[in-house]
């Protein structure tokens, strides 16, 4: 079974690829002068693509991962469905039709946060983006979603796999913290699984995000002193929520704090802003970052084998 990326997730891709021993094809892409992105598949990969299903490796972040995330999709059903017509008339220009076999998986689902319509006349991105994939599709794996209902109306099948278990086996080893806290209520049972496989105790902190780049927790008395805490949560971005959850921790006499998630956005500053605030920051590679110690291809490999299972 080959699995197939553009430049947007390769070295998930190719961990993927030899996690599940399958065989890893590069997409060619490169990129226009006014920005356009450009894909092709390799010719060379095309019977190998029309003998077995297909996983195509493709995060939707940022914007231009969403284009290429199409690209990649429409790319291979034109293969499989033997539709090879081309100018140059190179190679075969129609060959029989196999039928689409094609499982989608996405090591970060960029828009997730957008789940909700707040306010009349929003859009939630979230579902739009799923919409769209899953109708190019048989079946789509996404790695830690921000929250897996936005996903309740969409028909085609789709399954949500969590890299909970390495994350919980690195903390355990590297970092040996006495409490894992989740920063906000959303995110209490990610923190809730990794305490229970390390086997230390777990809380979380109320939230309330003022906007963008501010957020406040409520006051809570958490029994954390003298302890080594890991805040768990699915992403970090601004790095904002982590650093307040962190001095909160402090005031109650933690001696160590880590912040631990799976997509490590980390945008402008982030990372110089944490070190400031905590002893260690640890993620998965479903986004290349510095802090990526953890990888998310065991989690993707435990989705594709679900959905070929249920396929
Ligand atoms: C939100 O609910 C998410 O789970 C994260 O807590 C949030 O996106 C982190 O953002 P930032 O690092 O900018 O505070």
């Amino acid at each position: 079974m080959p699995v197939i990326s553009g430049s947007n997730c390769r070295d998930v891709a190719v961990a993927l690829s030899n996690e599940m021993g399958m065989h890893y094809i590069p997409a060619e892409t490169r990129r226009f002068p006014d920005g356009e992105g450009y894909l092709k598949t390799p010719s060379k990969e095309f019977s190998s693509i029309r003998s077995e299903p297909v996983v195509v490796v493709s995060s939707t972040f940022p914007d231009n991962g969403i284009i290429q995330t199409m690209m990649l999709l429409a790319g291979v059903a034109d293969i499989q469905k033997g539709d090879l017509a081309n100018l140059k008339e190179e190679g075969d220009q129609v060959m029989e039709d196999l039928g689409r076999k094609i499982i989608l998986a996405i090591p970060y689902y960029g828009y997730a946060r957008q789940d909700k319509r707040f306010s009349a006349g929003e859009v939630v991105a979230a579902e739009v983006i799923a919409t769209h994939l899953s109708g190019a599709c048989e079946g789509i794996v996404i790695l830690d979603i921000h929250e897996p209902k936005v996903l309740e109306a969409i028909e085609h099948p789709i399954s949500c796999v969590t890299a909970v278990p390495e994350l919980a086996e690195w903390l355990g080893g590297q970092v040996r913290p006495d409490f894992i806290l989740s920063p906000d209520k959303g995110a209490v049972d990610r923190a809730k699984n990794v305490a229970e496989l390390i086997g230390v105790p777990h809380s979380y902190l109320e939230k309330t995000r003022i906007d963008a780049h501010h957020i406040e927790h409520t006051p809570k008395d958490l029994d954390v002193s003298g302890k080594i805490v890991a805040i768990v949560d699915d992403m970090i971005s601004t790095g904002g929520t982590i650093c307040k959850a962190s001095d909160a921790l402090r005031r109650q006499g933690a001696v160590e704090v880590h912040a631990a998630c799976t997509h490590g956005l980390f945008t402008a500053g982030a990372l110089t802003r944490l070190a400031k605030h905590v002893d260690g920051v640890h993620s998965t590679d479903s986004l290349s970052n510095p802090r990526a110690v953890v990888s998310g291809a065991p989690a993707l490999a435990r989705g594709v084998s679900d959905l070929i299972d249920r396929l």
